[in-house]
């Protein structure tokens, strides 16, 4: 994942763009509805970007929407690249260097998870205030490529402040209640278990899920100003006393699919520079 390969893929996207994005948008199981709201648009198939991987799961289009949005010039992945997948955490995070070599400043990412914290409640959106790398991996390692960020780079303040307010600005004024916490990246494919769900809230975390965190934290390697939106798609384990199905995921977000648009449609609308 080298520079003449992001510029490939650009190339290959640029030709076909009519305007620069200055947003991005990563849109999770179920969420990808968000694109179809998207107007004088031009796709691109994963399959037809060089270098891109190509999605496999049920539940996620593997296509880059590019257009209008609120008023804002926005390219969106509907559909993304989970690591349980196979991919590596490069693969995973390619499509955020294009999106920021095409001229993206900000990204919001948006993702299903499990709520860890008992006070949440299924159909819960969640703004992501921190997050912990529980994945084993990370997306930098290796030699750094000083042209695309630094070596060290600070994850202190990696949700962006400014975007947290706007958030919550528009939820109060939309009249919806958001709950905000920590989101803890998992490897996957496995859900877990009630011991580890009642650990990763011991350790701080108040949503799981299996994605985000790589791109997250090549998002701040970037620089690109980051918003995370969890959508609480069912409790995790132990706290319910029922199994947890993909299903259920899927469904959950099918129904605060309303919310999560005007929600996100109203950031978008009104996002502060
Ligand atoms: Cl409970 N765990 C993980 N790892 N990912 C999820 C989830 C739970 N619910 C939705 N996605």
């Amino acid at each position: 994942m080298d520079q003449t390969m992001i510029k490939e893929a650009v190339a290959h996207i640029n030709g076909q763009l009519p305007a620069k994005p200055v947003l991005g948008l990563i849109l999770g199981s179920g969420l990808g509805v968000l694109a179809d709201e998207i107007e004088d648009l031009v796709t691109f198939a994963y399959k037809d970007i060089p270098h891109f991987p190509e999605s496999t799961v049920a539940g996620h289009k593997g296509q880059l929407v590019a257009g209008e949005l609120e008023g804002k010039q926005v390219i969106a992945m509907q559909g993304r690249f989970h690591y349980y997948e196979g991919y590596s955490m490069q693969q995973v995070t390619f499509p955020v260097r294009v999106m920021k070599e095409l001229g993206a400043e900000s990204i919001i990412v948006t993702n299903a998870a499990g709520g860890i914290n008992r006070s949440f409640e299924p159909g819960n959106l969640m703004l992501i205030t921190d997050h912990i790398n529980h994945m084993g991996d990370n997306p930098l390692l290796g030699p750094n490529d000083e042209s695309l960020g630094e070596r060290f780079p600070d994850m202190s303040q990696v949700y962006d402040k400014t975007y947290l307010h706007h958030a919550r600005d528009c939820a109060a004024k939309l009249g919806l209640t958001v709950q905000e916490g920590v989101y803890v990246g998992n490897p996957g494919p496995t859900y877990e278990t009630p011991a580890e769900i009642k650990m990763l809230r011991t350790l701080g975390g108040d949503a799981v899920g299996m994605s985000t965190v790589p791109e997250v934290i090549v998002s701040g390697h970037a620089g690109l100003r980051v918003l995370g939106i969890s959508c609480i798609s069912n409790m995790a384990a132990g706290i319910l006393d029922q199994p947890l199905t993909h299903q259920e995921v899927i469904e959950t977000t099918e129904q605060v699919r309303e919310d999560f648009l005007r929600f996100v449609k109203e950031i978008i609308r009104t996002l502060p520079n």
